[in-house]
């Protein structure tokens, strides 16, 4: 939800900030923004909609000379999105100039004082507030007026800052919403998210909460929010600068599915020795292993949908009861985290707001907490008491898709490595599965590799208003999980249905020729299902299957069969789901919709 970046130093900063939140559309496309000091006053460019219109608006930056700046991009919470909305914002004589991510609980009641104070608000958005009570407390000391507003502020918030009579400096604060910080050969660089400042250097520092930063073009110091200086230790980031490039690929979705049988590879085979699942960054001992009692998989959207994966796997093979919960609903639920309970919290940004607060939730009630987290150093990796990374490299498309299955395979991980150790798993078993998943990443080539045929299918329903997936056990989490690829993407209406439970409702939405996409790789559940798929057959559905290439039988039932290749049946998820990712992916461009960027949507989740 919206990005920031800033940049003080020895170039140009229009174009480096403009560079920097083409990294960050991802996290809001509603609207963009800069401000630049340009040696006499600070310049607010804004506009309504794509960062693209900001460029035009600026010939690429050209036109908003100095070497101090920061930028915006929007995803609207507090005010509609309109030019006036957009960030930045400023006191009243724009000498003092703030973008920010997250949300000021507590605005209404310091708009309203600050109101009473004489001050105007131009906007509707909680930001304004930010620069108006900078202004108030400011006396010419910015560290001050900064720490006087953190003590004041309710909310997240990740804030770049400029004052106009501190040119030399830039300021960065946060508090519940991501903010990285870097040098680079000319200067210094603030950053919602590390594909914005790769470019420019591979060496950042993760911003604590209530932790200020202020930077010139050669220094960077760090405080609390007591004013006292800290000490901070940068990290490395080894990802590929290339990895938040398109690469070719017409889209970053697509090519992000191309990547996932190296996603599959990198997330287990450092967690693969000798024969043994070895997962070190678990820090459990066999005993307690043994001493779990249950598991809570608590994510928001498609990682949550993988919680609904692994609860079938977890059971099945390690026998340990398994709750899923979204990460919404539990923190406020008042959930039962008795004795031996371990909470995993799935999420590729690691900034979810609400799987922050879930985790938050669980460790205040006593849980250990796991996080499978897919950003290196983001708030969920730090906060949890271990923390296990999915490999998946930067996931820049809206809609997930390396990273959902790159989650798959640290679940069954953690699954086979439970199994094991509490006596489930035999030596042989753990072998042969070990043996399958080695498999995966071929098999997922393979089916990406039949994309033609996926994308001649969907062509067919670029027009239909509703879609449905349905699906038994395993099968139904791989519905929920394709239905909401091609909803969010195509803006064509789908649910996810378990097979069994259509005609208990929704079977009265049928008509002749809607389109009901059936998934069956659980072989005990194929006649259960193929019964299903008769069902809304009879009553005019037009019926795909994705199913396992032994099960011929389906053909009988369904109008149109994709196969998947074999695996054992807790894997099936990683395969069946390509087809699926395809057909949305492909719906979505033949109605020529923006599939990395959907509407109304954002890549994290950064506010409740
Ligand atoms: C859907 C999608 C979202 C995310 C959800 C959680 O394609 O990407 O549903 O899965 O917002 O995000 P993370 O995993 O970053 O916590």
């Amino acid at each position: 939800m919206c990005g920031i970046v800033g940049y003080i130093g020895k170039e140009q900063a229009a174009s480096i900030l403009l560079d920097g939140l083409s990294k960050l559309e991802y996290r809001g496309y509603d609207s963009a923004g800069m401000a630049v000091y340009n040696g006499e006053d600070i310049e607010v460019v804004k506009s309504k909609g794509r960062l693209k219109v900001l460029s035009e608006l600026t010939h690429d930056g050209a036109t908003m000379p100095g070497t101090l700046g920061i930028g915006h991009t929007r995803w609207a919470t507090h005010g509609e999105p309109s030019d006036v909305n957009a960030h930045p914002h400023c006191n009243k004589d724009e000498s003092i100039v703030v973008v920010h991510n997250g949300i000021i609980e507590n605005y209404l009641k310091l708009k309203r004082k600050l109101e009473d104070k004489g001050y105007k608000f131009l906007s509707d958005t909680d930001t304004e507030v930010i620069a108006h009570l900078l202004d108030y407390y400011y006396t010419g000391n910015p560290l001050q007026a900064v720490t006087k507003v953190m003590h004041r502020m309710e909310g997240s918030y990740a804030l770049g800052i400029i004052f106009k009579d501190h040119p030399d400096e830039l300021y960065a604060v946060r508090k519940d919403s991501p903010l990285i910080v870097g040098h680079t050969k000319s200067g210094s660089i603030i950053a919602s998210d590390v594909p914005a400042v790769l470019k420019y250097t591979r060496d950042v520092f993760f911003i604590e909460n209530e932790e200020i930063v202020r930077m010139t073009d050669q220094t960077m110091e760090f405080f609390t929010v007591d004013e006292e200086p800290l000490e901070k230790k940068s990290t490395r980031i080894e990802w590929d600068v290339n990895a938040a490039e398109k690469g070719g690929y017409e889209h970053f979705m697509l090519k992000e599915m191309y990547e996932q049988p190296k996603a599959i590879t990198d997330t287990f085979s450092p967690r693969i020795k000798e024969g043994k699942i070895v997962i070190d960054e678990l820090n459990m001992s066999d005993e307690e292993i043994k001493a779990i009692k249950k598991i809570m998989i608590v994510a928001c959207g498609s990682a949550y949908h993988t919680g609904v994966t692994s609860k079938y796997i977890l059971e099945g093979l390690a026998r340990i009861p398994v709750e899923v919960d979204l990460a919404s609903e539990f923190r406020y639920r008042d959930p039962l985290l008795e004795e031996g309970t371990l909470v995993i919290i799935v999420s590729q940004s690691g900034e979810t707001a609400d799987s922050l607060a879930a985790l938050r939730e669980a460790k205040a009630r006593g849980a250990k907490v796991l996080g499978i987290v897919n950003v290196v150093g983001s708030s969920i990796a730090r906060e949890a008491d271990n923390v296990m990374y999915t490999w998946a490299g930067p996931e820049i498309a809206v809609a997930t898709t390396k990273a959902y299955t790159a989650q798959l395979i640290a679940e069954y991980l953690l699954a086979m490595k439970f199994a094991y150790v509490r006596g489930k798993l035999n030596d042989a078993e753990l072998a042969a599965l070990i043996d399958d998943m080695r498999k995966l990443p071929a098999q997922v080539e393979m089916l990406l590799n039949n994309k033609q045929k996926i994308q001649k299918f969907a062509n067919r329903y670029l027009a239909a208003k509703d879609i449905f997936f349905i699906g038994r056990g395993i099968d139904y989490a791989i519905s929920l999980e394709g239905s909401l690829k091609l909803k969010e993407i195509s803006y064509i209406h789908s649910e996810a249905y378990a097979a069994g439970e259509l005609k208990h409702g929704t079977i009265s939405l049928i008509e002749e020729g809607t389109l009901v996409a059936a998934v069956l790789t659980q072989e005990e559940l194929y006649k259960k299902m193929i019964s299903n798929m008769v069902e809304v057959k009879t009553r005019g559905a037009f019926v795909l299957a994705v199913t396992n290439t032994e099960n011929t039988e389906v053909e009988k039932a369904a109008d149109y069969v994709i196969y998947i290749p074999k695996t054992n049946k807790y894997f099936t998820n990683s395969l069946a789901i390509i087809p699926l990712q395809l057909f949305g992916y492909y719906v979505s461009i033949g109605r020529g919709c923006d599939v990395d960027k959907p509407r109304n949507l954002a890549k994290s989740v950064t506010v409740e």
